[in-house]
């Protein structure tokens, strides 16, 4: 937990048309420790200690967007896939890039065993990276998700929720349960506390008759921990004669989705192509 205690380095970083301040110390390599802006290149993520060397650098890149395969475009979003064993050098600067706003993750620098889903916007310039997440290839513990991240001036939007949403169409379509992994800052389990809560809520809602959490669960992916914990949070659940029941007045539900706030943007599964990792 060494990193806890370590003070940032990096004050701010330059990323396409966006100056950044940072949040928190990354372990970039010692040689640019002394340095107080990073110039990242928006499409390989290099990163350089000064502008001239990022000019030059962008006259000879010739990447577009993130390296690897578009698994997702709809109208100018598109998600890529990036294999870290196969881009390695593009995954590590994406977890140095991803520490500077992230607290307590000790990042995974073997990157090989990860994937990394780039959310960009683009347009006639090319694909311009607003946040991704990371997943295990082979998760022992069921984590759909390792890391997520918003780049600060994409925050607020509705990409956050996007990016929750996708990594469980992926667990749907690997016809698994997923969760992300723990600890989640105080950000993240907003996110998905407001997630979970509108998608549970917006079943309940239509649903006639009885249902388990066992069936929300395999309707979501969502694990069913996460559902009964979103539940009780919300004060949905009752212990009766020795079972959980989910108690859905309708116009209990809708003051809570009320109150889980806007939807976000929507993933669209029909334009999703992507088959499992084996
Ligand atoms: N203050 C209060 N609530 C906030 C918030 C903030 N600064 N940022 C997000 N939220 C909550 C809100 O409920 C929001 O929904 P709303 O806008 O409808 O009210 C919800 O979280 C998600 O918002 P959304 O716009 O979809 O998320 P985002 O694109 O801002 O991304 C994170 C959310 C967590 C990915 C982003 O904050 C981030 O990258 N944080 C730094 C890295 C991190 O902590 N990652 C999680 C660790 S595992
Ligand atoms: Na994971």
């Amino acid at each position: 937990h060494e990193e806890f205690t370590k003070v940032k380095n990096i004050a701010k970083i330059e990323l396409g048309r966006y100056e950044i301040d940072t949040w928190y110390f990354s372990p970039f390599p010692p040689e640019y420790n002394d340095c107080p802006k990073l110039f990242f290149c928006e499409f390989c993520l290099n990163f350089m200690k000064r502008k001239e060397q990022l000019q030059r650098h962008m006259k000879k890149c010739d990447l577009k967007h993130p390296p690897g395969d578009e698994i997702y475009r709809s109208g100018t979003l598109s998600m890529f896939e990036v294999d870290g064993k196969k881009n390695k050098v593009y995954g590590q600067n994406l977890c140095y890039l991803a520490k500077l706003f992230l607290d307590h993750k000790t990042l995974y620098y073997d990157v090989d065993l990860f994937l990394f889903y780039v959310l960009c916007e683009c347009d006639d310039r090319g694909c311009h990276m607003v946040g991704y997440f990371s997943k295990e290839k082979h998760s022992e513990e069921s984590y759909n998700l390792a890391c997520i991240l918003t780049l600060p001036p994409y925050q607020r939007k509705g990409y956050g929720k996007f990016l929750i949403a996708f990594s469980y169409e992926l667990s749907k379509k690997e016809g698994k349960v997923g969760t992300p992994e723990r600890p989640l800052s105080d950000l993240g389990l907003l996110s998905y506390r407001g997630y979970w809560t509108r998608v549970l809520l917006e079943i309940l809602k239509k649903h006639k008759g009885n249902i388990s959490i066992k069936e929300l669960s395999d309707m979501t992916a969502i694990k069913s921990d996460d559902i009964l914990s979103t539940l009780q949070s919300l004060d949905l659940i009752q212990y009766r004669k020795g079972q959980h029941v989910i108690c859905a007045d309708p116009k209990v539900l809708d003051r809570h989705l009320k109150a889980a706030g806007r939807g976000g943007l929507d993933v669209d599964v029909s334009k999703l192509i992507w088959t499992p990792y084996k």
